[in-house]
């Protein structure tokens, strides 16, 4: 969604700000805006449509702007098209007050009306600039200082939003305020920073702090100050980021997804070790997994009758996923949820359920929203998250981070791996908790789940075979995935991948779903992706491949190692290294994600970047 940018200090603000701005492309915008100030001057405006480049073409790469403080914004469109007007940053009519905002103001009408009445005029769609202007009517009407007047603005609307506010008789200034929407606040040495997520900034300063909900603050070059609602202070104390800068450059890579896809054997092996009791690298010790790391406790999980997990988009297919293993090692009911549908069910949970809420970004609005709303029922609530201080994980009761680092393209690959191993460790040390499992058995999955890493490294250095299959599928109109159990899992995913970057239509089904209707969509040269790593369902999704491919498929096979005589059957077969089974979503959502990649670069796509599509999905 959109991204916010601000600087004030020594240097130049236009070209840090651009820059920034620049590493916050991954989120989706369709414009973009600076507002630079020197000193009691008013702020210039520039602003464009299209591209970051556009703008800063216009600026000279922000050198043509002069000025050390201001506000940049890259706009995601919700309230007016895309368009130089409707771009931010807005300013209040007599250019009191300019701000840029993320999210939603949704009873930004009635504040118009209200304005509109009061004398104000407008010249955009938006809803934010009806926020700007009513900071304005606030600070003028009740002769308010800028926090006052904000604070007044935030108990009159409602929605979400991240919202950084320069007033014209503050010079060297920036305020900020946020409601469901990310704003963080960094310190440098050579003046202090905002921006909507840690890699807009991350060049210039590790430390960071992470203001809470319905939070103010006032920046200055050198000082850092936060605000309740009430106006009054309140201390935060910032956090050291771990990410190095080059974390989020593409090191070498032609796309960003291609590096996120190669760091997938280190992200997966941080996260499994991370929470690890034992030796991983002597290949006795007898492992376990550390539980207390998270603060679960045997006591809290012998009284558990039910997990619920929810998630958006991939997030959601681990779910799916893990269900299964969930299911299987802990035989516990599992149901899982798209928290898009859970937040407005009314969904009938056991009071001694636990909620768990699976997130890369820890900021998506429904996501966010079920996890309030399961602890407002008095659910426990756990949270997987990428995003550390983001709002997910500071709301979860309970918090199992990913370590996957940054990851900037849209299209998600290794923070889905670990939010996978996320769930293997849970549902291991929830099974030997609830005596479901024994220790050695523990033990002896957690050594098949460290060679994992290996694994997917052996599958990345075949990947030239994929490329050559992708190139064969290009022109593809429609592609199904199918598999059963875990395998439809992975075929959500796969699908997923597939429709998001190349933008070829694709499904998946439950293969044995195929003959309830989707069969019919079947014709000479469909591409069929069976999925088959299930040695219980092998024969039936075989089965399924032979119907589809006597009706014309064109049938690729992905399985594991040993499964030989699938090339009987498809016309062209993957196989991954073997591994317990419970895992094998680890290696097999390997090839399908390079094989997205592969066919949306043979189509000359923006692979990082997809159409109409956002790293973060701030806004419902
Ligand atoms: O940040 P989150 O994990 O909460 O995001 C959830 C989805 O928006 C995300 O997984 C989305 O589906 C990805 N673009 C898929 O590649």
């Amino acid at each position: 969604m959109c991204g916010i940018v601000g600087y004030v200090g020594v240097n130049q603000a236009a070209p840090i700000l651009l820059e920034g701005l620049s590493k916050l492309e991954y989120r989706g915008y369709d414009s973009a805006g600076i507002a630079v100030r020197e000193g009691k001057e008013d702020p210039v405006v520039v602003k464009a449509k299209g591209r970051l480049r556009v703008l800063a073409d216009k600026t000279d790469n922000g050198k043509a702007v002069h000025g050390t403080c201001g506000i940049g914004h890259t706009r995601w469109a919700t309230h007016g098209a895309p368009s130089e007007s409707n771009a931010h940053p807005h300013v209040s009519n007599d250019r009191s007050v300019t701000a840029v905002h993320n999210g939603i103001f949704e009873n930004y009408q009635e504040i118009r009306d209200k304005l509109l009445r009061n004398g104000y005029t407008f010249y955009s769609q938006t809803d934010t600039e009806a926020a700007v202007n009513l900071i304005d009517y606030y600070y003028k009407k009740y002769k308010m200082g800028p926090i006052d007047a904000i604070a007044k603005t935030m108990v009159r609307v409602r929605g979400s939003y991240a919202l950084a506010v320069m007033f014209r008789d503050y010079p060297g200034e920036i305020y900020i305020a946020r409601k469901d929407a990310p704003l963080i606040v960094g310190a440098g040495t050579d003046g202090n920073y905002i921006a909507s997520d840690v890699p807009a900034i991350l060049q210039h300063t590790r430390t960071v702090y992470y203001p809470d909900n319905l939070m103010m603050g006032r920046i200055t070059a050198d000082t850092i100050e936060f605000y309740d609602l009430n106006g009054d202070l309140v201390k935060l104390d910032p956090v050291e980021i771990q990410w190095d800068a080059s974390a989020a450059e593409k090191g070498g890579y032609e796309h960003f997804m291609m590096k996120e896809i190669h760091e997938q054997p280190r992200a997966v092996a941080d996260t499994i070790r991370s929470y690890l009791k034992g030796d991983p690298d002597k290949e006795d010790a007898l492992l376990s997994v550390d539980l207390g790391k998270i603060g679960i406790t045997d006591e809290m999980l012998k009284g558990l009758k039910e997990i619920c997990i929810v998630g958006c988009g991939s997030a959601y297919h681990v779910g799916v996923t893990n269900q299964y293993v969930f299911e299987d090692l802990v035989k516990i009911p599992v149901r899982v949820e798209l928290a898009s549908e859970y937040r407005y069910r009314k969904p009938v949970l056991d009071p001694e359920t636990l909620v768990i809420i699976i997130s890369q970004s820890g900021e998506t609005a429904d996501s966010l929203a079920a996890l309030r709303i399961s602890k407002e029922h008095g659910l426990k609530t756990l949270a997987i998250v990428n995003v550390v201080g983001s709002s997910i994980a500071r709301e979860a009761d309970y918090v199992l981070q990913t370590y996957a680092g940054p990851e900037i393209a849209v299209a998600t690959t290794k923070a889905y791996s670990t939010q996978l191993i996320g769930c293997y460790l849970l549902a291991i040390g929830f099974a030997v908790s609830r005596g479901t499992m024994q220790a050695h058995e523990e033990s002896e999955l957690l050594h098949e789940l460290l060679t994992i890493p290996a694994k997917i490294q052996k599958i990345l250095e075949d990947k030239e075979r994929i490329q050559w299959f992708a190139a064969k599928f290009a022109n593809a109109h429609d592609v199904f995935f199918i598999g059963r159990g875990i395998d439809y899992g992975i075929c959500l995913e796969g699908s997923l991948k597939m429709k998001e970057i190349s933008y070829i239509h694709s499904e998946a089904y439950a293969a044995g779903e195929l003959k309830h209707g989707t069969i019919s969509l079947i014709e000479d040269g469909t591409l069929v992706i069976g999925v088959l790593t299930q040695s219980e369902l092998y024969e039936k999704t075989l089965s399924n491949l032979v119907e589809v491919k006597s009706r014309g498929a064109y049938l690729m096979g992905l399985t594991m190692s040993g499964n030989f005589d699938i090339e009987d059957t498809v016309n062209f077969a993957v196989f991954v290294p073997k591994t317990d089974e419970h895992f094998a979503n680890s290696l097999a959502v390997i090839p399908l994600q390079l094989l997205g990649y592969y066919i949306a670069v043979s189509k000359g796509l923006d692979v990082d970047k997809p159409r109409n599509l956002a790293k973060s999905v701030t806004v419902e």
